[in-house]
């Protein structure tokens, strides 16, 4: 079911998902991601991930951008985020994933939190709760470490 569900999605040009903190509205090339209004908490952590994801696609350096849906645009605080729109992926992809490899992204991983883009599997959801607050620093801490090699 939850596989006829994914080949749907392929091939429709508008689509709707939900995840705990946003909804997201797949509309032909691009992912706009909007805060879940329907629980409050959830609402706050959906601006909070909308806001973090820009942050980390926009300061990652080249290589850790290749493992990410791209996040083009964070407008009106984190009302809403535009992304590239990466493809559903299935069971025997996820399982063929080296999933340290894309370490050191906030990552829950979830089969659901990757997608294909530009035939890469990327991360679509990279707003980790769990790193509000320490990842921001951390990515700029890491950022220069890469720099230095
Ligand atoms: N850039 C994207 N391209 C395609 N689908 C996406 C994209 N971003 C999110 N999705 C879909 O929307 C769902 C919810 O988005 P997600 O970012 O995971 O929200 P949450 O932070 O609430 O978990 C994801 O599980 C995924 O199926
Ligand atoms: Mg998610």
């Amino acid at each position: 079911m939850i596989d006829i569900k994914r080949k749907i999605q392929k091939h429709l040009p508008w689509f709707i998902k939900h995840g705990t903190t946003r909804i997201v509205f797949l509309i032909g090339p691009y992912a706009l991601k909007v805060p879940n209004v329907f629980r409050w908490k959830c609402f706050l952590r959906g601006l909070l991930g909308n806001m973090d994801e820009r942050l980390w696609f926009k300061n990652s350096p080249a290589d850790w951008k290749l493992k990410m849906a791209p996040s083009y645009l964070c407008l009106f605080g984190g009302f809403v985020l535009i992304a590239g729109r990466a493809e559903p992926i299935d069971l025997e992809d996820y399982q063929e994933l080296d999933i340290q490899s894309f370490h050191p992204l906030p990552m829950d991983k979830k089969l659901m939190n990757f997608g294909r883009y530009d035939s890469r599997i990327v991360l679509v959801d990279y707003a980790d709760s769990r790193q509000f607050c320490s990842g921001c620093e951390q990515i700029f801490k890491c950022k220069k470490v890469v720099d230095l090699k």
